[in-house]
């Protein structure tokens, strides 16, 4: 229950233990063109190219930043947390000239501030990330994509954390680049990141070799969309594991899947609120797959989890850079996204908090999640919720 990996489902654990195939047997091909039909569908992209990038989720952002921008390039990165750090530090490493547009942690970047930079500087790659895990925070996309448009940018979207838990449509919202994450709301393990790109991205690729060698887009989408020989490498346990866990997403539909992790993160941040903890960060711009808890006064933060993990077998998550030490993370991500699963946590939490002497409002968190499961829920878009 930390902010990722997060507990695969048992199916798609079950489906990365079949006997692997060797890169050039028939019967692979199959198997890809169904993942890549797959991806697509998860992003919502009719169009471009979509395939994943084999390794942890940074490897996706590596691949498509180095293979979009180099030296001579001008990005702008709109970061309010540490993965928006990340593509600063992805673009500076790919030789690009970094721009960027802040925003305190816990809050999200101002869009207005951001469309009068893009306007401004006028780079080839706009970048930013949807739901940063540092922070809870999401994003709101709307618009951005044709603010870029309009100056001939490219739009690269980190959707590691919100993809299959938040509406990502890639189509609609005119994102040129999407890297997600199969250990999020995927609802899988970490080792592979689905990417989609869209033709302007393709056709406005860097001409010439990347600086990276294995993470070269034109190669992985030759190995994935191409002829394989038999040197290829693929690694078809991660195939197996990524093609079931997005079965899985379209058997449940897109948006059935957005509500319920709205449902779990709202009942999860309800029944916080009730123990009489508070929430981190802008309420109405909360991701809706991750909490980020105040520790409370005089409660050690590594002590609650350790003993989170030893007495109830639950973990949670410390936080990052100027909220470590005084903020947990609570993610309810994929398979996690359960009522269950969200009872757990805060019973266990509340018991921990109980036993160490901190005031909590006892026996109040599991009643007020379970009637916020019970309720109606609010929209799902990705923009601002009424607080
Ligand atoms: C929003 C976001 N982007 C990128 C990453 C990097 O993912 P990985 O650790 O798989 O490289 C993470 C990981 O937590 C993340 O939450």
């Amino acid at each position: 229950m930390g902010s990722g990996p997060s507990n695969p489902e048992p199916r798609v654990l079950r489906a990365m233990a079949q006997p692997p195939l060797a890169a050039d047997d028939p019967a692979l091909t199959d198997v890809v063109s169904e993942t890549v039909e797959l991806i697509r569908a998860t992003y919502v992209a009719p169009a471009g190219i979509a395939f994943p990038v084999p390794g942890a989720s940074r490897a996706g952002l590596e691949a498509v930043m180095s293979s979009l921008v180099g030296p001579g390039d001008r990005v702008l990165v709109g970061a309010f947390g540490h993965f928006g750090n990340l593509l600063v530090t992805l673009a500076e490493r790919a030789g690009a000239e970094v721009d960027r547009v802040d925003a305190e942690w816990g809050s999200i970047v101002d869009p207005d501030s951001l469309t009068r930079a893009v306007r401004r500087r006028r780079p080839k790659l706009v970048a930013i990330v949807h739901a940063d895990t540092s922070t809870g925070i999401l994003q709101p996309l709307d618009g951005l994509g044709d603010v870029c448009r309009e100056v001939g940018a490219l739009l690269m979207v980190d959707a590691v954390l919100s993809l299959g838990g938040a509406a990502i449509d890639v189509d609609r919202l005119g994102v040129d680049a999407a890297v997600g994450g199969l250990q999020k709301c995927l609802g899988g393990p970490p080792g592979m990141a689905p990417i989609a790109l869209s033709d302007r991205a393709w056709a406005g690729r860097r001409q010439g070799r990347p600086v990276v060698a294995s993470l070269d887009l034109e190669r992985l989408e030759a190995l994935w969309c191409g002829e394989r020989s038999e040197d290829d490498e693929v690694p078809v346990a991660m195939l197996y594991g990524l093609r079931e866990a997005l079965h899985m997403i379209q058997a449940e539909g897109l948006t059935a899947r957005w509500e319920r992790h709205l449902r779990a993160g709202e009942a999860l941040a309800a029944g916080v609120e009730a123990m009489g903890l508070d929430l981190v960060g802008d309420r109405s711009h909360k991701a809706p797959m991750i909490a980020l808890v105040s520790v409370p006064e005089g409660v050690s933060e590594p002590g609650v989890r350790d003993q989170l993990l030893s007495d109830h077998g639950v973990e949670i998550m410390a936080a990052f850079g100027p909220l470590r030490g005084r903020v947990w993370r609570i993610g309810t991500m994929g398979f996690n996204a359960r009522l269950d699963a969200v009872l757990t946590v805060l019973g266990a939490l509340e018991a921990v908090l109980a036993s160490r002497g901190a005031r909590v409002a006892f026996g109040e968190a599991v009643a007020a999640a379970r009637t916020v499961w019970a309720s109606r829920l609010r929209s799902v878009d990705s923009g601002p919720r009424p607080a």
